[in-house]
């Protein structure tokens, strides 16, 4: 098999499991780890029998796909830079820290097309390649109500972005790719506790149709939960992204009138991020691997944006 040339861009919480399943792979080739850390970035280089660079300019005509998992505020620029020397890109969730950078990577990578049109240009949004969502999704479920939760202890993390962009993205670009519909409303109420930005956040979001989403994000949590729950037409199904589970209940006329059916679904487990790094892979290689695109991740970013701008209004009013 062809491998690709890979180089990691940030190897810190994230970045060091790019790093391992890049090295795993046999479709990838792990030229270089990219991260101003010497000691993190010299270590994570060792662990995985690769070179530490501190500049992506000293490897740059060496590799054909960046992986790019540095903080989100540089996700703009070093997103420019890659496109600008006709890399395939991963870009770790979200796209960018704000929707106008958003907009202009987006702009900028649609232009690099008209020149190098296979050219594959992805974004972490991981929980699409979570099993349990497969498992939903094989259902063909129809959503007419959705609920998500997704809430863990305080990371000392990713604090320069509020916990919309940093957790509840994930929701959104989920329930998105779910409902598959405009949206039509969007109402939020957020606090600050232990930053200057959103900590926990709810969202309200309807869509034309008229399907509703409930959103829950928080950082400061006491424990981790992260579960979705989707009522549909006559059934039911809770999943569990982190133990890879999903309930179904469906209600059914037998012979004594309707009875609800409740059924565990058996999931075949595997890693979100190795499926989506494999995928992109495969998408690179043109062997016709699944990725969330660009304009997806710029699509959850305006979700994010009504968000934010909403979590805004409710802490004015609420302050007087
Ligand atoms: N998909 C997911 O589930 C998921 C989970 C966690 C983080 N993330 C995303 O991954 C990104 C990184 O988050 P993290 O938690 O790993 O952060 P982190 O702070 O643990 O790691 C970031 C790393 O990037 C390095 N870095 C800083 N500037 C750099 C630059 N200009 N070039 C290269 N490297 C640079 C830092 O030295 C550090 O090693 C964020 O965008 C975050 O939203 C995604």
């Amino acid at each position: 098999m062809t491998q690709l040339k890979v180089a990691i861009v940030g190897v810190g919480h994230l970045g060091q499991h790019h790093a391992r399943i890049a090295f795993e792979s046999p479709q990838a080739d792990l030229i270089a780890v990219v991260d101003p850390d010497e000691k993190n970035g010299s270590l994570i280089a060792a662990k995985y029998n690769t070179q530490w660079v501190p500049d992506w300019s000293l490897i740059a005509n060496q590799v054909n796909v960046l992986q790019i998992a540095a903080p989100t505020i540089h996700h703009h620029r070093l997103g420019i830079e890659a496109i600008k020397m006709g890399k395939h890109i991963l870009m770790e969730k979200p796209l960018a820290s704000n929707l106008e950078e958003s907009q202009l990577l987006l702009a900028a990578h649609e232009q690099s097309l008209t020149l190098s049109p296979s050219l594959v240009r992805a974004v972490g949004h991981l929980e699409r390649f979570n099993p349990a969502v497969g498992a939903l999704r094989d259902r063909k479920f129809t959503p007419r109500f959705l609920e998500t939760v997704r809430v863990s202890p305080f990371p000392m993390r990713s604090t320069e972005v509020d916990v919309v962009l940093d957790v509840m993205i994930h929701d959104l670009d989920l329930i998105q790719a779910l409902v598959g519909r405009p949206i039509r409303d969007v109402e939020a109420f957020g606090v600050p506790v232990l930053t200057k930005q959103a900590d926990l956040v709810n969202a309200r979001i309807k869509f034309e149709g008229g399907t509703v989403a409930i959103l829950t994000a928080s950082r400061v949590a006491q424990k981790k939960e992260r579960t979705l729950r989707v009522f549909g037409h006559q059934s039911y199904a809770k999943l569990n992204f982190a133990d890879q589970t999903m309930e179904l209940h469906t209600l059914i006329e037998g012979t004594n009138g309707f009875q609800i059916k409740n059924e565990n679904i058996s999931i075949k487990e595997g890693e979100p991020l190795k499926i989506e790094i494999e995928q992109f892979y495969q998408a690179c290689l043109g062997l016709g691997g699944e990725y969330v695109s660009w304009t997806e991740g710029h699509e959850a970013l305006k979700v994010a944006d009504l968000v934010q701008k909403a979590v805004k209004k409710s802490l004015s009013e609420i302050e007087g």
